[in-house]
C-alpha cells in the first residue's frame, strides 16, 4: 500500500506484492474487508462437496496413522476458515472429536469463528495429520525476471528494468524455467511449501492451485489481479489481489504425486454423473438434489476450470496418495 507522502520508487515484484497484500492496510489483512470469498470463487466456496472430499482424504490419512488421539487438520492460507468448518461438519462425530483444526493465516481471526479452531500465523510444528493449502501458494509473492534482470514495478503497475539476477534466482530459472524471456521465479513458493511440509511429523501435505509444469511454462508468465470477482491488471497498490500460477513441480519433494483436481476428486468419490432419470418419477425431491449435486461436482472437476487445477500430494512417513489401482490380474 502506498499512501500520500510515501516514496514510490519502483520495487522488485516480490517486495511490491508483499507490501500490497500483507503490509499495513494490505489487500488480505485490512480489517473489515470481505475476505477472499468477496473477490473470487475458490473450490471451497463453489460447493460443500469439496469439504466432503477433503474430509474423506482426512479419514484416509487417519487410517494410515492408526487413528491417533490427536489428528491435526492444518489449513494453510485458510481465508476465513470456511474449509475447516466444512470438513468438521462433514466428518462423523467420533472422528471429528479427535480432530485438532488449525487455520494458518496472515489475516486476523474472524469474529464468531468456532472456538475449537486454532488461529495461527505459522503452521504448528510436529503435528500428525493432514495439511491442506487451497490457493495459498499463488499468493506467496515472487520476483519476475526478464532477460537475466529483475522486473521492477511502481505502485501504479508501471514496470521498468532492474538489476541483474542473484545467483540463487538464476539457478532456479536454469533448473525450472529455462529459455529466457519473462519468467516468474518460484523459489519463495518452494521454500514456503518445504517449510509447511517439514512442520508435519507424519501425515499428508496437499497444495492445490493454478499450476504449470516445466515442459509447459506459460511464455509470458501468469501474473494477474482480481477484484470484486473480476480479473483486473496486477497493480500492487493494495486495491486488488495479485497472483501468479504455481510451478508445482518445483515445489514437489521426494515421493510427491502431482495430479489434476479432476483426478483427485474422482479418486475421492466426487462425480458429475447425472442421476438416473427413473429417480425423477420415483423420488422427485431426491432427483432434484442429486441433479444439483452433479452440477456442483461438474464445476469442481471441469477440465477447463477448477478441475484443471494441480494437486501436489506429499506424503510424510505414510504411503503416497492416491495408491495405484490394483491390477485385476486379467480376470
Ligand atoms: C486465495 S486466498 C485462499 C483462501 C482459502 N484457502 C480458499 O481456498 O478459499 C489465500 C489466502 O492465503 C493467505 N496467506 C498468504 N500467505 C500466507 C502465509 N504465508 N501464511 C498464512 N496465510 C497466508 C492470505 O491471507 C489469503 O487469505
Amino acid at each position: 500500500m502506498s499512501t500520500p507522502g510515501e516514496p514510490t520508487a519502483p520495487l522488485r515484484w516480490r517486495s511490491a506484492v508483499e507490501a500490497a497484500l500483507y503490509g499495513p492496510g494490505g489487500f488480505y489483512v485490512r480489517p473489515g474487508g470481505p475476505g477472499p470469498a468477496g473477490h473470487f470463487r475458490t473450490s471451497v466456496h463453489a460447493s460443500a462437496l469439496y469439504a466432503g472430499a477433503v474430509a474423506r482424504l482426512l479419514q484416509w490419512v487417519d487410517a494410515q496413522l492408526g487413528h491417533p488421539r490427536d489428528l491435526a487438520l492444518v489449513d494453510v492460507g485458510a481465508g476465513r476458515a470456511e474449509l475447516l468448518v466444512g470438513v468438521l461438519a462433514a466428518l462423523d462425530p467420533r472422528t471429528a472429536e479427535r480432530v485438532r483444526p488449525y487455520a494458518v493465516e496472515r489475516a486476523e481471526r474472524p469474529d464468531g469463528l468456532e472456538p475449537r479452531i486454532r488461529w495461527t500465523a505459522e503452521p504448528p510444528e510436529g503435528v500428525t495429520g493432514l495439511l491442506f493449502a487451497n490457493e495459498w501458494l499463488d499468493n506467496v509473492p515472487l520476483d519476475i525476471a526478464e532477460d537475466g534482470h529483475y522486473v521492477l514495478v511502481a505502485p501504479d503497475g508501471t514496470e521498468s528494468r532492474g538489476g541483474p539476477l542473484e545467483d540463487a534466482d538464476r539457478a532456479w530459472l536454469e533448473r525450472w524455467w529455462p529459455g529466457g524471456g519473462r519468467a516468474e521465479i518460484g523459489r519463495p513458493r518452494d521454500e514456503a511449501w518445504g517449510a509447511a511440509v517439514r512442520s508435519l511429523e507424519r501425515g499428508l501435505a496437499v497444495a492445490v492451485d493454478y499450476a504449470h509444469i516445466r515442459r509447459a511454462r506459460p511464455p509470458y508468465g501468469t501474473l494477474t489481479g482480481f477484484r470484486g470477482g473480476r480479473e483486473v491488471p496486477p497493480v500492487p497498490d493494495g486495491s486488488c489481489d495479485v497472483t501468479a500460477h504455481v510451478a508445482l513441480d518445483a515445489c514437489a519433494g521426494p515421493g510427491a504425486v502431482l495430479l489434476t483436481q479432476r483426478e483427485a476428486l474422482t479418486a475421492l468419490g466426487v462425480s458429475g454423473a447425472r442421476p438416473p432419470l427413473a429417480l425423477a418419477s420415483s423420488d422427485p425431491a431426491a432427483y432434484v438434489r442429486a441433479l444439483a449435486s452433479a452440477g456442483e461436482a461438474a464445476e469442481l472437476t471441469s477440465r477447463s476450470g477448477l478441475g484443471a487445477f494441480g494437486w501436489l500430494v506429499q506424503p510424510v512417513g505414510i504411503p503416497a496418495w492416491p495408491q495405484p489401482a490394483p491390477q485385476d490380474g486379467g480376470t
